[in-house]
């Protein structure tokens, strides 16, 4: 297994697997596109016997899958003066899960995010109607929050945007977990 970063040439494949293993959609396809070629997608992937079965990826800014302008905002006004990064895409494929590929991409990405020079990392982690969440059983690996919220009904406008959800369809009713930790040390 071989774990690298994500090369320019490869933006393409970057659109596919998301929309495959993430969230669908054009939307999702162009914002890909548009950050690759402005230098703001720093992403890797996992290799096994030639075929792509893991990728994360993370960005600069404060941007959640479906705008919110409120708490854009809000963080905007604690976080905004120093670099913030946000967790953009992860996914593992599903024969390849639950042997710890995914936790060690989050540790990547950490990694990833010191040599990027951030300050924050802002999380947006998908919960299921019902609760479950594939992710946040692993989050303890960026420490402890500075700021953590809870938000029912955050993919609501999903299919307004193009994008439809892995789980619900076009009518998402999942609700989100909005986390940022201090790469710097700050509590
Ligand atoms: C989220 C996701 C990337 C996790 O990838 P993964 O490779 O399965 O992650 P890990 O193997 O590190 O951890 C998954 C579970 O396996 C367990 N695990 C880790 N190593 C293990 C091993 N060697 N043997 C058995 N179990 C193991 C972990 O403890 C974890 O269990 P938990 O959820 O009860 O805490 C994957 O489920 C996925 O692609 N989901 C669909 C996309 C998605 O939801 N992305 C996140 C959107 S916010």
């Amino acid at each position: 297994m071989e774990i690298r970063k994500f090369r320019d040439d490869e933006v393409e494949e970057i659109v596919e697997l998301t929309c495959a293993h993430m969230t669908n959609g054009d939307a999702i396809a162009d914002e890909v596109r548009k950050s690759a070629a402005e230098g703001n997608l720093y992403a890797y992937k996992v290799i096994e016997e030639g075929e792509t079965i893991g990728f994360i990826s993370f960005k600069e800014g404060i941007e959640f899958t479906v705008p919110h302008p409120d708490i854009e905002e809000e963080i905007g006004k604690l976080y905004g003066d120093k670099r913030v990064f946000y967790g953009d895409a992860v996914w593992v494929s599903p024969k390849a899960r639950n042997k710890g590929i995914g936790t060690k991409l989050l540790h990547i990405m950490y990694d990833g995010l010191v040599e990027a020079g951030a300050d924050y990392l802002m999380n947006e982690y998908w919960v299921y109607p019902g609760g479950k969440s594939t992710i946040l059983p692993l989050s303890n690996v960026f420490g402890e929050p500075l700021y953590h919220k809870k938000i029912q009904g955050f993919y609501a406008d999903l299919d307004k945007y193009g994008m439809s959800c892995p789980i619900c369809g076009k009518k998402c009713k999942c609700s989100a977990e909005i986390i940022i930790y201090s790469m710097k040390g700050e509590e």
